[in-house]
């Protein structure tokens, strides 16, 4: 079979390929997407002056906690508020980077909230994802545990040991109390046992 001069010379079921010029609209936007990704890898990669999209997705969260920490300053702290917060991600993401930081919250209650064991050594505090609570979980309670601390209750005869946080301010204890609160009843996996004093909430 004959194959005319502008074919690729290969026939398949007698079906040929032509090898035609490739259309100039194409090729500008091949050339096109060539130079880009030059710039695009130098702005990135070398230099790093642009932020990769996880990266300008942290920022982002960061620029909009902040928003909501400045709506608020002014404003005494309320039950409404907290649990307004405890609802925004972005609030409650800024809360659990301070939780999970193993110099705070995670020394005592594992980063996870689960106490248990941090490090394979048993954990001082008690599992905040569980429905047992000491002090109670009403966001107002934990605001109080987290702003004050706990000291031993003889009454109760609590072990006491939370200390206060209200040093780092109270947009610190805000966003540790939205973290708390959201994962309150998660139920973390391999949690601690409820303290003998603690309470059963409904
Ligand atoms: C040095 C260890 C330690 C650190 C660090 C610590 N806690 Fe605690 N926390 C405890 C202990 C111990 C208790 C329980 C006190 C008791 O049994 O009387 C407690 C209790 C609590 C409670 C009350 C739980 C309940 O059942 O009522 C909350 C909420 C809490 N901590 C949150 C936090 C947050 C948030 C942070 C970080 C900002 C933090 N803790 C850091 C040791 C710690």
């Amino acid at each position: 079979m004959s194959t005319p001069a502008d074919t690729r010379g290969h026939a398949y079921d007698d079906i040929q390929e032509f090898d035609n010029r490739l259309p100039n609209w194409w090729l500008w936007t091949f050339y096109g997407a060539c130079i880009f990704s030059v710039f695009y890898w130098i702005h990135f990669h070398s230099l790093g002056t642009g932020d990769l999209p996880g990266e300008a997705y942290v920022v982002e969260q960061r620029i909009a906690a902040d928003r909501i920490a400045a709506q608020l300053a002014n404003n005494p702290v309320t039950e409404e508020m907290l649990l307004k917060l405890a609802k925004e991600p972005a609030f409650v993401e800024e809360g659990r980077k301070i939780f999970a930081d193993p110099g705070k919250c995670a020394l005592c209650h594992r980063a996870d909230g689960g106490a248990a064991e941090v490090g394979g050594v048993p954990a001082i505090g008690p599992n905040l994802t569980d429905d047992h609570w000491i002090y109670g979980s009403k966001p107002m309670d934990i605001y109080t545990t987290i702003a004050k601390g706990r000291t031993p209750d003889p009454v109760r005869k609590t072990m006491g040991g939370m200390q206060s946080w209200e040093m780092y301010g109270p947009q610190f204890v805000m966003r540790a109390t939205a973290y708390v609160l959201s994962i309150k009843n998660s139920n973390s996996v391999g949690g601690k046992k409820p303290e003998t004093y603690a309470i059963k909430e409904q």
